[in-house]
């Protein structure tokens, strides 16, 4: 991991549908480049299990596989964004979900100072059918929110996560009445960011169809790419 990697992409947004491996390939890159993964989906689960009021006001609207509310996702991200380990950039995973989202989030580029010019977005595409195949094998961890598969990426121990050896479970969207929603919510709100960005961001398709290994390896040298083009350019400070 170099330095220059994180002045150049370092602000990311990851788009494809539930199961495309978001999750997977947004955790790997943020250790790659330094600089915090910030998951919507995990933070509304941590507020699910504290508990808190906006726990209580998303948990039946996640378990049915709906999206949460743009003004709350508005609130949620401008905060997170705030954060002193967000100074640096930041890895989207699970936001913007929405045109009124995306606007929302160059709104508050903008205010920063900041060009949404930079913003680099990966959307990661598979075929619908693999999709399927990954969402109902999926186990999650609990305690640490640590993703498997029972097939593709099985825990060392059966059944029990990696980390610290909680009990692994099936995420209740995971089944298949939220799965079916989730993917027309996706198909509906969220694949016209795809045309939204390819207009105006340095975006790229990746083929999500492949190992995990590989889909990373691509990944990576298309950031590398990027750097070694807007190196050419004398963006580098
Ligand atoms: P969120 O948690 O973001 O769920 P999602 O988009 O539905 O995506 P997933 O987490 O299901 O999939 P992923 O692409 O991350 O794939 P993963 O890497 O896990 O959101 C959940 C809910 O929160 C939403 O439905 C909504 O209610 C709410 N929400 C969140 N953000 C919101 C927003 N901005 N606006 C409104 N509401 C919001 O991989 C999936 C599986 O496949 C795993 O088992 C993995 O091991 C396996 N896998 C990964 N890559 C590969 C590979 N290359 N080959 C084989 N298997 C693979
Ligand atoms: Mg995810």
């Amino acid at each position: 991991m170099a330095g220059a990697s994180r002045a150049l992409v370092a602000r990311v947004i990851f788009l494809g549908p539930p199961g495309a491996g978001k999750g997977t390939q947004a955790a790997r890159l943020a250790e790659h480049q330094g600089i915090p993964r910030i998951s919507t989906g995990d933070m509304l689960r941590d507020a699910i299990a504290a508990g808190t009021p906006v726990g209580k006001q998303v948990g039946p609207i996640m378990e049915k596989g709906g999206l949460v509310p743009d003004d709350l996702l508005d609130k949620i991200i401008s905060e997170r964004l705030r954060m002193k380990d967000a100074e640096n950039g930041y890895i989207l995973d699970g936001f913007p979900r929405t045109l009124r989202q995306a606007e929302g989030f160059e709104r508050m580029e903008t205010s920063h100072g900041d060009v949404t010019d930079d913003v680099f977005v990966l959307s990661i595409e598979v075929p619908r059918d693999e999709l399927l195949r990954r969402l109902s094998g999926r186990r999650w961890c609990p305690t640490c929110q640590a993703t498997y598969h029972v097939y593709n990426n099985p825990p060392k121990s059966d059944a029990l996560c990696d980390n610290e050896g909680a009990k692994l479970i099936q995420r209740e969207d995971d089944k298949e009445v939220a799965v079916t929603r989730r993917l027309a919510e996706y198909d509906e709100r969220t694949a016209p960011l795809i045309g939204y960005y390819r207009g105006r961001s340095r975006f790229h398709r990746i083929d999500g169809y492949r190992p995990t290994d590989v889909v990373f390896a691509d990944l990576l040298e298309i950031v590398a790419r990027r750097e070694a083009a807007a190196s050419r350019a004398g963006e580098l400070a």
